[in-house]
């Protein structure tokens, strides 16, 4: 039977994931630590990567590598970036591009990675469909599937957020979701990354993004909750 790997961007996640496992056994490689175990007969391995690209790299590696995972979800927050997203409503990745690679200097477009043929990473069609489908479940949740962007920079400025849509075509931005993308298409590895709105990306303060946080992580926590029980 397979183990599905499962990163969290945030405490609550990893904690409702926790509560729901059998046997979790604790293993902790460079830094992050991994929860084994099962979820509803599905065997699982849940962590929290960290923030950014290299946090979210090492992280997946090691869930391949060492914890044996054959599938990768990642649940979190990002800044919406196409003009029909709002706060609260859930990208689900057709496929993810890294927005701050750039060698346009040496003649490169903006996001694309030299002397490789992949820069776009396309997400696993199945685990979309399923993603899909687990957001129908919640009922009253905008969802869409999009591209997703990623840097190590938390974006805050109108412009970024125009020249990401028009140029870039994303529906959100975040700071790991590309990253996974890519060390799971070196393994051959099938993922997909969920991001709820947590923002515009454009510097608008939120007042309560606490509370938006536990809601958040409610929300994704059920949608892995119908995705493990129907993989
Ligand atoms: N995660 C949530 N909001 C974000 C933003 N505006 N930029 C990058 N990552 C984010």
């Amino acid at each position: 039977p397979e183990t599905i790997g499962i990163i969290g961007a945030m405490d609550e996640e990893v904690e409702l994931l926790l509560a729901g496992m059998k046997n979790a056994e604790t293993v902790d490689k460079a830094g992050i630590r991994y929860y084994k175990g099962t979820y509803q007969h599905q065997d699982i391995v849940v962590c929290k990567s960290g923030v950014g690209k290299v946090n979210a790299a090492v992280t997946t590696q090691i869930l391949i590598d060492s914890l044996g995972v054959s599938k990768v979800l990642f649940t979190g927050v990002a800044g919406a970036v196409h003009p029909e997203l709002n706060i609260g409503d859930i990208v689900i990745s057709s496929e993810c591009l890294q927005h701050d690679m750039d060698v346009t200097a040496l003649g490169f477009e903006r996001g694309v990675i030299p002397y490789q043929e992949v820069s776009v990473f396309q997400a696993d069609p199945a685990l979309v469909a399923l993603a899909e489908k687990a957001c129908g479940e919640l009922g009253e949740v905008n969802c869409r599937v999009g591209r997703v962007l990623s840097g190590d920079q938390f974006i805050a400025s109108v412009e970024q957020v125009n020249w990401f849509y028009e140029h870039l075509q994303g529906a959100c931005v975040e700071m790991e979701g590309a990253s996974v993308a890519q060390v799971c298409y070196m393994n051959r590895v099938p993922f997909v990354i969920i991001r709820s709105m947590s923002d515009k990306a454009d510097g608008s303060a939120h007042a309560n993004f606490a509370e938006f946080t536990v809601a958040s992580s409610r929300r994704s926590h059920a949608i892995l909750d119908y995705m493990l029980s129907h993989i």
